[in-house]
């Protein structure tokens, strides 16, 4: 016989009256996430399909085959994780790493304690080399540490976001041979706006996110594993110690089997493809070249302006430019300004870069000559107001 439940009444202390949102209108020329394109905007809000209909798996594939093209690789295992690049990082490790694994980090910014952590929570034994923040490795300093320590992964980041710093990549993957260690490249705000060529570089694992050059939101993050990373996972003792990232059982979902791992953020996928189609629209070398234009646009007019680049020319992010916080100007209540009085973000520094530097990305869809002149015409006027905390950010 039914019986009646009977439930206590409803708390409606958190219940708040809110109208629908309204997003402010904003240009993010920091260090992600950058803008979406418009039409990435629109596939976003299409109607959510099964995450095993026929018409998502083949858009799965889309999404695969265009991200090998974006990172110029033939990886089998390339696929988004759901997450974002911070997942595809972990991604990277958990599946490489087995407990006891020397991985030896190059550390020249924040990113790369990020890497050391990680590994270290997978019980890596981690040894580092570090730069100042603003440098990159010689080939010299990498062999000299890889015949030291002898890893069994050298891991680093190519474009530094903290620092604004690209780190040359040429001849690393034959030292890493060499020495018989995997290539880990963390790749997040170089994709789509940086020359890469993982497969040339030797590169082994990498991640990236959505957010940046692919001019998509925040949620989805690249990964990739070369057949050399691939023997490694298949003769490891044990479990990936992290189920939700273990790429062999992502693999039967989105390789042939097709077999129900988690339910894909489909939406978000289907954003993706839409980033990867007008990025390949574009052509890689176009995007790569527009970035690059429109970099030497910004620091031929940050210069002018009398203002200081942290990085030497040659290293360099296209995608991330680090400009030095003249004396006498408070950095933080001008970044305040700036997005308050006109929508527009560009970002603080990070760790030891914090209040020193200002951090302005030109990613994806907002890598364009409008908003270098629209920042430099901003920084040229209104910066001289700040000068010795005279003014307020009213
Ligand atoms: C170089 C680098 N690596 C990793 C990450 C982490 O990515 P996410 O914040 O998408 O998790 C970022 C974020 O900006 C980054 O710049």
């Amino acid at each position: 016989m039914a019986t009646t439940q009977t439930f206590p009444p409803v708390d409606q202390r958190h219940q708040k009256p809110l109208g629908s949102i309204e997003v402010p209108p904003r240009i993010l020329l920091g260090p992600g996430p950058s803008n979406a394109h418009p039409d990435v905007l629109k596939a976003l809000s299409l109607p959510p399909v099964g995450h095993l209909d026929p018409f998502y798996v083949d858009l799965m594939s889309e999404v695969q085959e265009l991200l090998r093209y974006a990172w110029q690789t033939d990886n089998r295992l390339t696929l988004p994780m759901s997450g974002t690049g911070s997942a595809a990082m972990e991604a990277t490790l958990a599946n490489s790493v087995e407990p006891g694994d020397k991985v030896l980090v190059a550390i020249k910014g924040y990113f790369g304690y990020r890497l050391a952590d990680m590994a270290d929570r997978y019980r890596a034994e981690v040894v580092t080399i570090e730069k100042d923040w603003g440098q990159a490795f010689s080939l010299k300093e990498l062999e000299a540490a890889l015949s030291k320590y002898k890893p069994a992964i050298l891991a680093m980041v190519h474009a530094e976001t903290s620092t604004g710093v690209c780190q040359p990549m040429e001849g690393v993957g034959e030292l890493c041979k060499k020495y018989d260690c995997l290539l880990l490249l963390d790749t997040v705000t170089s994709l789509g706006g940086v020359p890469l060529f993982l497969d040339a570089w030797g590169v082994d694992l990498a991640y990236s996110c959505s957010q940046k050059g692919l001019s998509c939101p925040p949620g989805l993050g690249p990964f990739t594993m070369s057949p050399r990373a691939e023997a490694k996972l298949n003769k490891r003792a044990g479990k990936v110690n992290n189920w939700y990232l273990d790429v062999s059982l992502l693999n039967k979902y989105w390789g042939s089997d097709r077999v129900y791992h988690h339910t894909a953020p489909v939406n978000m996928n289907f954003g993706m493809r839409e980033a990867l189609r007008l990025l390949a629209d574009e052509g890689l070398e176009n995007s790569w070249e527009r970035h690059k234009k429109n970099a030497e646009r910004l620091w031929s007019g940050l210069e002018g302006i009398g203002l200081e680049l942290h990085v030497e020319k040659d290293l360099r992010l296209p995608t991330l430019t680090t400009v030095r916080i003249p004396e006498g100007i408070d950095g933080k209540a001008f970044t305040l300004h700036l997005l308050k009085n006109h929508g527009i973000e560009i970002g603080g520094g990070l760790g030891t870069l914090a209040g020193k530097v200002w951090r302005i990305g030109l990613m994806g869809y907002n890598s364009t000559s409008e908003n270098v002149d629209l920042i430099l015409n901003l920084l040229d006027k209104e910066l001289p107001r700040f000068r010795d905390n005279s003014a307020c950010a009213a």
